[in-house]
């Protein structure tokens, strides 16, 4: 009988030496955690779509915030809902600098300076079209959109932002917002910018949470076609060459290839959103005893690190961080 010279298992035979092995870790400063905020006073409310995710008001979001500081989570990315009477086809809350996510940021680095703050910069939250940019003649207008977004990502600065992360997909955003920035003082202000933001179904229960789905028509005139991957890696280099700091592909899971195409090309950090679709997925299966809810959730998060990930937006952001630490 003949054996084999070379034995791969010898190196699985114990936890220390798995460990020892492990090319690839997963750590609670990974991790970005979306936070949404509404109006009013004294509530919280979960997100059907979203099982254990909450919208919270300004005023009870403290305690959730000292939650995720208390497991490692270094920064948040916010998201709010607006109002239907306060949405226009320009967009003119997200200008307002005492809307919501004005005084989100102020109150957020006032209480918690050392939490790093990023905000979406985006139109269709604000939006009576649920668009990411002006509609005209049925059609989104870029450059005039590009110049609310500048305007609302000097606005974010202002209000104390460390990084604004537009998810918008206009063309030459990142060229206007990093000299908008710069012309207002805010040199030291960082742009995420999504840069390979697919058109994608698993938004769906996002639009949810911040009642944005578009009213007509979608989003594949700004957003990429899910076939492509030559494209996306335009899309990051010409964000890069306009000044982002960090580059993000999203979704996650079903774009793995995509975040592994642009580590390898490009010399700057990765982000990855794990959105929401990919989050309920993983809920309903667990919920329905289909699927080890712990399990699936670090076996995706690491397989983000494997595929060359160096930060992952994550709804599951706490949850996994607390398990980190026990771990
Ligand atoms: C919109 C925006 C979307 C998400 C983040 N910013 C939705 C969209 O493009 O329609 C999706 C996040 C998620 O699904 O978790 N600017």
């Amino acid at each position: 009988m003949k054996y084999p010279t070379t034995r791969l298992r010898r190196n699985r035979q114990s936890s220390a030496i798995r460990e020892m092995v492990q090319e690839h870790r997963l750590h609670p400063s990974d991790f970005i955690a979306p936070v949404f905020i509404m109006e009013g006073k004294d509530q919280k409310e979960e997100i059907s779509s979203m099982p254990g995710y909450f919208r919270y008001t300004l005023d009870v979001l403290g305690k959730e915030l000292e939650e995720l500081i208390e497991v490692g989570i270094q920064s948040v990315l916010l998201f709010v809902k607006v109002p239907d009477p306060k949405k226009d086809n320009e967009g003119t809350e997200a200008l307002n600098e005492n809307g919501l996510m004005q005084e989100s940021v102020r109150f957020i680095k006032e209480k918690y300076p050392d939490l790093y703050v990023m905000t979406d910069v985006a139109m269709d939250p604000y939006s009576s079209y649920g668009h990411d940019g002006i509609v005209e003649d049925g059609g989104i207008v870029n450059d005039p959109s590009v110049e609310v977004l500048a305007k609302m990502a000097v606005s974010h600065a202002k209000a104390g932002a460390d990084m604004v992360a537009p998810s918008d997909m206009m063309d030459g955003r990142i060229g206007v917002m990093r000299k908008a920035l710069d012309e207002a003082g805010f040199e030291h202000t960082g742009i995420m910018a999504y840069s390979a933001k697919y058109a994608s179904s698993f938004y769906g229960p996002f639009r949810d949470a911040l009642d944005s789905a578009p009213g007509f028509g979608d989003k594949k005139t700004y957003q990429l076609n899910p076939a492509n991957v030559e494209e996306a890696l335009r899309e990051v280099e010409l964000d890069i060459n306009e000044g982002a700091d960090i580059v993000m592909v999203k979704p996650g899971m079903p774009y793995l290839d995509v975040v592994r195409a642009v580590k390898q090309n490009f010399n700057i950090p990765v982000s990855v959103y794990n959105v929401s679709g990919e989050y309920a997925m993983i809920k309903a299966a667990a919920e329905k005893g289909w699927l080890n809810e712990e399990e699936v959730m670090m076996e995706s998060l690491l397989a983000f690190k494997r595929a060359g990930a160096d930060l992952i937006a994550t709804y599951f952001a706490k949850q996994a961080a607390r398990l980190l630490k026990t771990m």
